[in-house]
């Protein structure tokens, strides 16, 4: 494999742990930035050691300032179109593995989407958001006009995506963007344990329940719940939810073998 020029990737114990890599540009999404990512994201998912995947930025000011304007800049139509720039992205939607954003600083335009198609973000208090699109005569095209909006409501999602204004750590929060808000000092450590925490549990399981939430997105209630009844009937196929009650029966930890 060719080496990693835009990402780093170390493991933390059942934790991968990724880091975008480009502080100078604040992180922005090159075309080579987001292959390296899929690639190593998609590497960890493979890899039965690995629970759970954290993505943050490098720098304490940008998780990632959106995509690359100035890669982007002489792009015509065709060269999007041919190149489905940014489509590996979409890649990250079949991922069993739970990744958390732990998102840093700035996550603009493709930052923020990229974040929004983590599992769940974790925010640095001093964390800004947005869909700045607009103001380069543009509109975010890697989810932020559907994941922004169904995270935050129309009315809020709308006028930042028309204005191009960001949004704070704290409002994000509030309004269910964000699992939580952390002092930056301390958010990578919080990331890390939090995964830790889900690499803890059985793998399989931990695969079926982020389904199920996310099925709760792409469904009816009455499919969703259908959906949620089956997958729960069926963990009780599994070794581990019977080492999981059995445990809890005898008040001891329980020791998940993945399957
Ligand atoms: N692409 C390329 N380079 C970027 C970048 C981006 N998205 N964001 C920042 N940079 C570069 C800057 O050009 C600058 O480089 P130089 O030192 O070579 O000039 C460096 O990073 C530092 O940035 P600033 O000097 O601008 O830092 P600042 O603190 O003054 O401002 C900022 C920070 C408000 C985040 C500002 O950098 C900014 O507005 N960035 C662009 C945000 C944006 O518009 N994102 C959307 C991109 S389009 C998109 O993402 C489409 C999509 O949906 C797929």
């Amino acid at each position: 494999a060719s080496p990693l020029t835009c990402i780093l990737e170390e493991r933390r114990g059942p934790v991968g742990l990724i880091t975008l890599n480009r502080p100078k540009a604040l992180n922005a999404l090159s075309p080579t930035l987001v292959r390296e990512l899929v690639q190593e994201v998609k590497r960890f998912d493979a890899d039965p050691e690995i629970g759970a995947i954290v993505v943050t930025g490098s720098g304490d000011k940008a998780f990632a300032a959106g995509a690359d304007i100035k890669a982007m800049q002489p792009l015509s139509y065709m060269d999007m179109h041919k190149a489905r720039l940014f489509g590996e992205l979409d890649e990250l939607s079949s991922v069993r593995t739970p990744i958390i954003a732990a998102v840093n600083g700035f996550a603009l335009g493709g930052g923020c989407e990229l974040a929004m198609t983590c599992d769940f973000i974790l925010a640095a208090d001093t964390a800004k958001f947005g869909q700045p699109e607009i103001k380069l005569g543009t509109i975010p095209g890697l989810g932020g006009t559907q994941r922004f909006t169904r995270a935050v409501g129309k009315s809020r999602a709308m006028e930042l995506v028309l204005t191009g204004d960001q949004m704070s750590a704290e409002e994000a929060r509030e309004r269910g963007l964000v699992a939580r808000v952390v002092p930056a000092a301390d958010l990578l450590d919080d990331a890390l344990k939090t995964a830790g925490k889900i690499a803890a549990q059985s793998q399989p399981i931990v695969a079926m329940a982020k389904t199920c939430v996310n099925v709760a997105f792409e469904t009816s209630l009455a499919e969703g719940l259908r959906f949620e009844r089956a997958i729960f009937y069926s963990t009780f196929a599994t070794h581990d939810q019977k080492a999981g009650m059995a445990a809890f029966a005898a008040k001891e930890k329980p020791n998940f073998k993945n399957e």
